[in-house]
């Protein structure tokens, strides 16, 4: 098998009505593999990532690291990565251009490096997504930049060095950029406002297990004091939260009953929280998380989105999908980015009542009957909970632009079909 193989992207067949049964594992989690990635860049020697989640974003890492230098192989369910000399010439802009996570390399690149020259990073639509924190740390840290036809310029003269950067808000990118460039930075930084998302510690974890002298990981105050260099280290990408969210949400909407093998349960507070206020059964056991909702669907007044350990964004769309069917009428609040309700229209093509009342709010009218459609993902998520809205809808729903749901889902038809969803990818 080629290191990176090219998926072929259709369209996405459910057959709704059908109550999920059975049990699915949960694949690694897509935002703590791709800055790990990004931070293989810094260790000398290889790294094996247990668990790396086989989704295009991952492919489109790999291929710039490749074209950074870098060795990219998979073993099994684990990827391989060793980045022995470097040169940032060939950066594929479209890999760059196409994923947001691709900005984990500006910190990475500039302590490998000291220099660096690429495009702004890309990634899902869902607001203006500014990279001013990233940028004014960096410089913090020693970094001039200025733009050059439209792309980044950084450079680090004397190298970078330790620096206090308080973030006025815990941006998670923002965070894990400031980590990549401390690591080996001379002396010591300090994150005050850092994000406290699970990937954040997992970035963390990998770069401690490397060599690295992170403190204070998983709390908004991290210490790195700098090294001269880190080595390689095999790491386990844990498993993914949204991913086990959503089809938590989808036996949710479909009244199942199923097991999610290894999810991380102690991630999900909020979302499971959220599940059971809607009517759904969760019990936490050694094999993962299992959910039973057999009764009443029920609207929980209000979901409004947060940092950690907040509701998460991600899984805003999918919650939304799932309060069209509950009684009741819900409000959702999105609090993280501005842009993120593109999925009401499909939504509301399927059936759904739901009304924008202002720029981060919208009323959702419940107790709908949604039907079948063709609908379009815009986005990575929003595609994902029009899969949702597909197995609670009547007759058949087509969901196209399934190029956004494989940026971050390994197979979510095949995970589907293991717990009897009648969906296929074609
Ligand atoms: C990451 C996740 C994304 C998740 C989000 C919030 C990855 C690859 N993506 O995105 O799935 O939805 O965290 O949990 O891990 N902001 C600024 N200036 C900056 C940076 C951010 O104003 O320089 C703002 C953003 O516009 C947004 C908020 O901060 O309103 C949060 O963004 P951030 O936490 O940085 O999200 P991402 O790292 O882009």
């Amino acid at each position: 098998m080629s290191a990176i193989p090219q998926k072929a992207t259709g369209e996405i067949h459910i057959r709704g009505g059908v109550r999920l049964q059975g049990k699915v594992k949960i694949q690694g989690s897509k935002n703590a593999a791709l800055p790990i990635l990004a931070a293989t860049i810094l260790a000398e020697g290889e790294s094996c990532l247990k668990d790396c989640p086989k989704i295009s974003d991952v492919y489109r890492m790999l291929r710039l690291l490749q074209s950074l230098g870098g060795h990219v192989r998979w073993e099994g369910e684990g990827v391989c990565v060793s980045t022995g000399s470097i040169t940032t010439q060939d950066m594929p802009a479209d890999a760059i251009t196409g994923m947001r996570s691709s900005l984990c390399l500006l910190g990475a690149l500039l302590a490998r490096c000291g220099s660096i020259v690429m495009e702004y990073p890309g990634g899902c639509v869902i607001g203006k997504r500014p990279i001013d924190l990233h940028l004014q740390a960096l410089e913090q840290m020693g970094v001039c930049f200025h733009e050059e036809g439209g792309r980044i310029c950084g450079q680090a003269p004397k190298g970078l060095c330790g620096a206090e950067i308080s973030l006025p808000l815990p941006s998670v990118g923002a965070t894990e950029n400031i980590l990549l460039a401390a690591v080996t930075a001379r002396g010591c930084t300090r994150i005050e406002g850092a994000a406290r998302e699970p990937e954040v510690e997992a970035l963390c974890r990998y770069l401690n297990a490397c060599g690295a002298r992170i403190d204070g990981i998983g709390t908004s105050r991290l210490e790195i004091q700098g090294v001269r260099r880190i080595h390689g280290a095999t790491y386990r990408i844990p498993a993914d939260r949204i991913v086990a969210g959503t089809y938590l949400y989808a036996a949710l909407g479909t009244r199942g009953c199923i097991l999610l093998e290894q999810a991380p349960c102690q991630h999900m507070h909020a979302v499971i929280h959220m599940a059971e206020r809607m009517g759904a059964i969760c019990q936490v056991t050694r094999e993962g998380l299992y959910v039973q909702s057999l009764g009443e669907l029920v609207s929980p007044g209000l979901i409004r989105t947060g940092v950690y350990p907040g509701f998460p964004t991600d899984m805003q769309s999918i919650a939304l999908a799932v309060s069209t069917m509950a009684s009741g009428e819900t409000r959702i609040e999105e609090r993280i980015f501005e842009d993120r309700f593109r999925v009401a229209d499909p939504l509301r093509q399927m059936g759904a009542d739901i009304r924008q009342t202002d720029p981060c709010c919208l009323r959702v009218g419940g107790s709908c009957r949604l039907h079948g459609e063709r609908v379009r993902a815009c986005e990575l998520r929003g595609g994902a909970a029009l899969v949702v809205a597909g197995l609670m809808a009547e007759g058949e729903t087509i969901v196209t632009g399934c190029e956004y749901i494989e940026r971050g889902y390994e197979n979510i038809c095949k995970d589907l079909r293991e717990l009897g969803a009648r969906i296929n990818s074609v």
